[in-house]
C-alpha cells in the first residue's frame, strides 16, 4: 500500500505565517508605526468582493491600519490614478492594493505601475517583478509566495526536482515559475511553464515532480495528467453550479480532486488550500514595507 497523500492545508501555514508577524508588528509599534494597507476595489465583482472583505477582516486582527476604498464600476482611469497618487504620498499607508480585475475601460497595467513601488504589496510594479527575476530582495506576488511557504512548511524537497507550472499569468504563472528556478533554499527547480499554446499538455505534467495548476478551468487536471508520487497545488478557485448545496454553487479547483489525490504524494485541498495563503502573504509583505520606511 502506498503511504496515503499529504494533505497540504492552508490554515496551518497561513496561522503560522500571521504568528510569525505579530512580533514584527509589536517592534514596530514600539517605533510608533502601525503597518497601513489601502485597498482598491472598483465595481461589484463578486469573487473580489469577498477576497477583499477577507484582506479588511485578517489586517484588521493583526492590529493593522487598514482601509477599504469601495468605487463604482463607472469611475474613470484618471480618478482611480489620482486616488493611487495620492495614497503614494501618505506617510502612514506601507502597502496599496489595487483590487484585479478592473473595469474593461480602466487600463490596470497603468494603474499597476503608478503605485510607488516601494509600497507594491502585490508585487505586480516592473520594479517588483524585474527583481523577482534577477533573484534580488523585494516584494513577491502573494500567492507565489504563499505556495513557497507551504513547501517550507510541509518540508517538500524541491532541489533538482521538475516543477511545471500550468499557467502563464503575471500573478501566479510567471512568478512562479521564475522563483522556483532561483538557486536558493526551498527552489532550485527545473522549471516548465505550459500554457495555452502547449499542444499536449499531459505529457509534460506527467514529468512534474511539483504540478502548479493555475489554468483557471474547472477540475481540469485529472489522474491521466499527473505521474505517481507527485506533488499537486492547485491555485484554482472556480464556482460550479451544484442544485445539491444551499446555495446553488461550490468552490472547486483547476484540479479534479477527488480523481487525483490518490495518486499524489501531496496534494492541496480547494477551499481549504493555497486561497489561504494569499491574504497572510499581503499582510507579511505589508510589514515589510512597513519595517523598509524604518530603514
Ligand atoms: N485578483 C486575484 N488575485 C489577486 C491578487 O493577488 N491581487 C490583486 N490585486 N488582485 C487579484
Amino acid at each position: 500500500m502506498p503511504n496515503s497523500p499529504i494533505i497540504l492545508a492552508g490554515k496551518a501555514v497561513a496561522e503560522a505565517v500571521k504568528e510569525g508577524l505579530k512580533d514584527r508588528i509589536a517592534t514596530l509599534n514600539q517605533h510608533g508605526i502601525i503597518p497601513g494597507l489601502t485597498v482598491i476595489l472598483v465595481g461589484e465583482d463578486p469573487g473580489s468582493q469577498s477576497y477583499v472583505r477577507s484582506k479588511e477582516r485578517q489586517s484588521g486582527k493583526l492590529g493593522f491600519k487598514s482601509e477599504v476604498i469601495r468605487l463604482a464600476a463607472e469611475t474613470s482611469e484618471a480618478e482611480v490614478l489620482a486616488l493611487v497618487e495620492q495614497l503614494n504620498q501618505d506617510e502612514s499607508i506601507h502597502g496599496i492594493l489595487v483590487q484585479l480585475p478592473l473595469p474593461k475601460h480602466i487600463d490596470s497595467q497603468k494603474v499597476i505601475e503608478t503605485i510607488s513601488s516601494s509600497k507594491d504589496v502585490d508585487g505586480f510594479h516592473p520594479v517588483s517583478m524585474g527583481k523577482l527575476v534577477l533573484g534580488l530582495e523585494g516584494f513577491v506576488p502573494c500567492t507565489p509566495a504563499g505556495i513557497v511557504e507551504m513547501i517550507k512548511y510541509y518540508g517538500i524537497e524541491t532541489r533538482g526536482k521538475h516543477l511545471v507550472v500550468i499557467g502563464r499569468s503575471n500573478i501566479v504563472g510567471k512568478p512562479m515559475a521564475n522563483l522556483m528556478l532561483q538557486k536558493s533554499e526551498h527552489a532550485n527547480c527545473t522549471v516548465t511553464l505550459c500554457h495555452t499554446a502547449t499542444p499536449d499538455m499531459s505529457l509534460y505534467t506527467k514529468m512534474a515532480d511539483i504540478l502548479v495548476v493555475a489554468a483557471g478551468v474547472p477540475q481540469y487536471v485529472g489522474p491521466d495528467m499527473v505521474k505517481e508520487g507527485a506533488v499537486v497545488i492547485d491555485v484554482g478557485i472556480n464556482r460550479i453550479e451544484d442544485p445539491e448545496t444551499e446555495k446553488g454553487y461550490r468552490i472547486v479547483g483547476d484540479v479534479d480532486y477527488e480523481a487525483v489525490v490518490a495518486k499524489t504524494s501531496a496534494i492541496t485541498p480547494v477551499p481549504g488550500g493555497v486561497g489561504l495563503m494569499t491574504v497572510a502573504m499581503l499582510l507579511s509583505n505589508t510589514v515589510k514595507s512597513a519595517e523598509n520606511s524604518l530603514k
